[in-house]
């Protein structure tokens, strides 16, 4: 049970005679458990479009999908409940400012518990629960969300979904414009709600040093086709990036210069600041 991707194109509408192609061909298969996923891609590479699949916001234009047992075509189903889709794979858009739509900010985190029939006090409860899980106080809860900062915006979009919780997470960019504190954190948290639950996390990220150091599976999309699928290690030591225009790790980037210009026998494959202080301190000790 999961989310699978069965030769999925869509097409959006576009000004000119021709149609464009934003994902071509995706066949795919993302388990229910035990995955954490990093989906990669340059700007305009398709990876909203193929998040907006996942709990059938959008139809495929050809091809179908299998969301927990769903079949999903190119047209609306009235055997399906869609709602159920959403309570089986919660999505963070890209941009807050198109989730959030309420007065305030606990009534807009309140919005999904109510509509899959919790309680009145029980949706209060978890609106508290999940805004301090994304790290802002109670003194949010009656505030306008149109008012706040970006990334707390963002927070508050995160809550919403989190407050639902969704057997599978889907989150477009959750880290992009917080400061690092914030983006660790935040990181932290998907990582523990994905190692408490073995509930699985797809999440679109532009940060390869985050790729790196959390991520158990890549997905790189390269002009809306899949060009990876595979472990951050076998991505990083492919020449998958340079063929995609995408950067490395902060850390690959340091022990290569290291290696190349001061020819120092270094393992460049290092995933954090710590082990590549090890890395350093042991070729420098045996000189
Ligand atoms: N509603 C739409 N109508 C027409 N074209 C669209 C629409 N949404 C996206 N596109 C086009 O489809 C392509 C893929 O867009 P998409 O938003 O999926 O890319 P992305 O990989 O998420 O990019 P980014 O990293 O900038 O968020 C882009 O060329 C975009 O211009
Ligand atoms: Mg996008």
């Amino acid at each position: 049970m999961g989310i699978y991707f069965n030769e999925v194109t869509h097409e959006y509408p576009s000004y000119t005679k021709k149609t464009y192609k934003a994902i071509q061909n995706i066949s795919l298969k993302i388990e229910k458990e035990n995955e954490f996923i990093a989906l990669i891609g340059h700007t305009g590479s398709g990876k909203s479009t193929l998040a907006k699949h996942m709990n059938a916001l959008i139809f495929p234009t050809s091809g179908s999908l299998d969301i927990f047992g769903n079949h999903i075509t190119q047209k609306r189903d009235k055997k399906i409940k869609y709602n159920s889709i959403r309570k089986n794979v919660g999505l963070v858009f890209q941009f807050p400012e198109y989730q959030l739509f309420e007065e305030t900010v606990e009534k807009d985190i309140m919005f999904g518990p109510l509509n899959f029939k919790v309680p009145l006090e029980e949706a209060k409860k978890k609106a508290k629960e999940a805004l301090s899980l994304v790290g802002l106080d109670e003194s949010y809860l009656k505030r306008n969300p149109f008012n706040l900062s970006g990334g707390e915006k963002k927070r508050v979009s995160i809550a919403g979904i989190l407050a639902i919780d969704p057997d599978v997470l889907v989150l477009d960019e959750p880290t992009s414009g917080l400061d690092p504190a914030g983006r660790d954190t935040l990181m932290e948290l998907f990582l523990d709600i994905h190692n408490k639950t073995k509930k699985s996390i797809i999440i679109i990220t532009h940060d390869m040093d985050l790729v790196y150091k959390y991520f158990n599976r890549a997905l790189v999309l390269k002009d809306g086709e899949l060009s990876f699928d595979g472990t951050p290690d076998d991505l990083f030591r492919s020449d998958v990036l340079e063929h995609n225009h995408l950067d490395y790790p902060n850390t690959i980037k340091t022990l290569k210069y290291l290696k190349e210009e001061l020819k120092l026998d270094i393992d460049i494959y290092k995933k954090n600041i710590d082990e590549v202080i090890k890395e350093i301190s042991r070729v420098t000790s045996n000189e």
